[in-house]
């Protein structure tokens, strides 16, 4: 199969190609990000979406259960018994009518893409089975990433189910919420905290991981992306086979803006829709590169040729002012995403906008989310903040139909929850104050009775 998908070059001015088994990730000849690209024209893809609905009837198989390899013909890298699958993406597109009413749509017309349902908690499933099969294509024996916490959750729990590779993960220190340090102890990784934030963790694990050959499982590697592409088939599969009108997305390193702005150049190339949706992908205020350079700075894609010179000024504008992230939404508290280039390239062809979230407005986001039935961690509910707002500045109709992506799962960051609904002042001014919260606007306190009976009665009758 090597000659029907390989790796090339983004930037099509060098399209410079490399072999399937090659894990640097980057461009030999001009340094860039590599796809998985695929020789169609050999290939078999289906001819038409709807050929997928015929694998309901066969999820007894694993790899037809699997809600990412069920696609597979969709991204051919691997051979059946090449892969490894622990029934990731059996996620749910759920219509909610209440957190429409909270970003001012209409009823019927927004839908929350819960990856929370995953394995590990998060989306990070969908890529981590798709880069783990190639690393296991490859015969790695270790496999590394640098993280906020979910790639090192998803990691760890396929290296502990698999028992095929060591994960060794690098995190910033302080920077990871104990949901998910508590997955990546508990599934034992080798876990390396590092005086740092994400953006110095990276670095260094692209530095170890080519020194000692350990595979980098961080979104720089293309399989991933073609793992998360997924996500945004399981929702044309749930809406009918229909394209909404915006995907909204929560953008940190990227990955996932990428991974779906391919997945719709593909279907469009591949004449199996007709036109790819608009990509929304929302920053938070603290962490908003992404919106600076793409909304204030107006970088563009530019067929490949995008201002390099722009991209790097900013980054070290940023170095001599010491910026770092900083936001409640430790998952996306993230100031040099990596795939910039690939967002570039897929907001441009998805028309896509970049907006930017404060983390009052996640929080307030993230309760609306949770009273409706779904809960998701604060870097998710940026999807719904930046919906309700860009439909308040009439950017979305409020008849269009719109899917928000809920990356994460509530129980992945509780102490931020708990803080939020506290009626303590202490822990709200500790976990949110200094976040620059001033106010729960929908919390929900707990009562406090003494151990009284009737005291208790009473409070019952007051509030149920
Ligand atoms: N939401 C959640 C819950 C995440 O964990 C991440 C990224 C994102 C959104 C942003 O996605 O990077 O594709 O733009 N978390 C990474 C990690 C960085 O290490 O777990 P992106």
């Amino acid at each position: 199969m090597t000659d029907l998908a390989y790796q090339r070059c983004i930037h099509p001015s060098c399209g410079a190609t490399a072999s399937l088994d090659d894990t640097s990730f980057q461009c030999a000849a001009c340094g860039s990000l590599m796809d998985v690209a695929y020789d169609w024209d050999r290939l078999h893809p289906p001819k038409n979406l709807r050929e997928f609905e015929a694998k309901w009837s066969r999820r007894s198989e694993p790899l037809e259960v699997s809600g990412v390899w069920r696609f597979r013909e969709l991204f051919p890298f691997a051979r059946d018994e090449q892969i490894m699958t622990i029934g990731e993406g059996q996620t749910l597109t759920q219509r909610s009518d209440s957190v429409a009413k909270f970003a001012g749509m209409n009823s019927g017309r927004l839908f929350l893409q819960y990856e929370g349902m995953n394995p590990s908690g998060s989306f990070k499933d969908n890529g981590m089975t798709a880069a783990f099969t190639h690393a296991r294509m490859v015969g790695a024996r270790r496999a590394a990433c640098a993280s906020t916490g979910n790639t090192s959750a998803s990691l760890a729990i396929y290296c502990a189910a698999t028992d095929l590779m060591r994960a060794v993960i690098f995190i910033g220190s302080g920077k990871i919420s104990y949901g998910k340090l508590a997955q990546a102890l508990d599934h034992g990784a080798l876990t390396v905290q590092i005086a740092g934030d994400f953006d110095d963790a990276l670095a260094r694990v692209q530095q170890i991981s080519k020194k000692l050959g350990i595979y980098l499982v961080n979104s720089v590697n293309p399989f991933r992306l073609e793992g998360q592409k997924t996500i945004m088939y399981r929702i044309l599969e749930a809406l009918r086979w229909e394209v909404p009108d915006w995907i909204v997305v929560p953008g940190g390193n990227l990955g996932n803006t990428s991974a779906f702005g391919k997945a719709f150049i593909e279907l469009v190339d591949l004449g199996l829709i007709p036109h790819a949706p608009r990509l929304a992908v929302i920053n938070a205020a603290g962490a908003n590169t992404f919106f600076q350079l793409y909304e204030r700075q107006g970088l563009r894609w530019n067929g490949g040729r995008l201002d390099q010179g722009r991209v790097d000024a900013y980054m070290h504008g940023m170095d001599a002012a010491n910026a770092r992230a900083n936001t409640l939404a430790s998952a996306i508290e993230i100031n040099r995403p990596v795939n910039l280039p690939k967002a570039l390239r897929a907001v441009d062809r998805c028309g896509g906008v970049v907006r930017e979230v404060t983390d009052q407005e996640i929080m307030d986001a993230k309760a609306k989310v949770a009273a409706g039935g779904l809960g998701c961690e604060p870097a998710s509910a940026a999807s719904v903040a930046g919906a309700k707002k860009l439909r308040a500045e009439g950017v979305i109709g409020a008849d269009e139909r719109i899917v928000c992506i809920l990356t994460g799962h509530q129980l992945k960051d509780p102490t931020a929850t708990v803080a939020y609904h506290s009626a303590d002042p202490k822990t709200f001014e500790e976990v949110l104050g200094t976040r620059g919260i001033r106010r729960a606007n929908f919390a929900n306190r707990a009562v406090q009775v003494p151990n009284d009976l009737d005291e208790i009665i009473k409070a019952i009758e007051v509030y149920a």
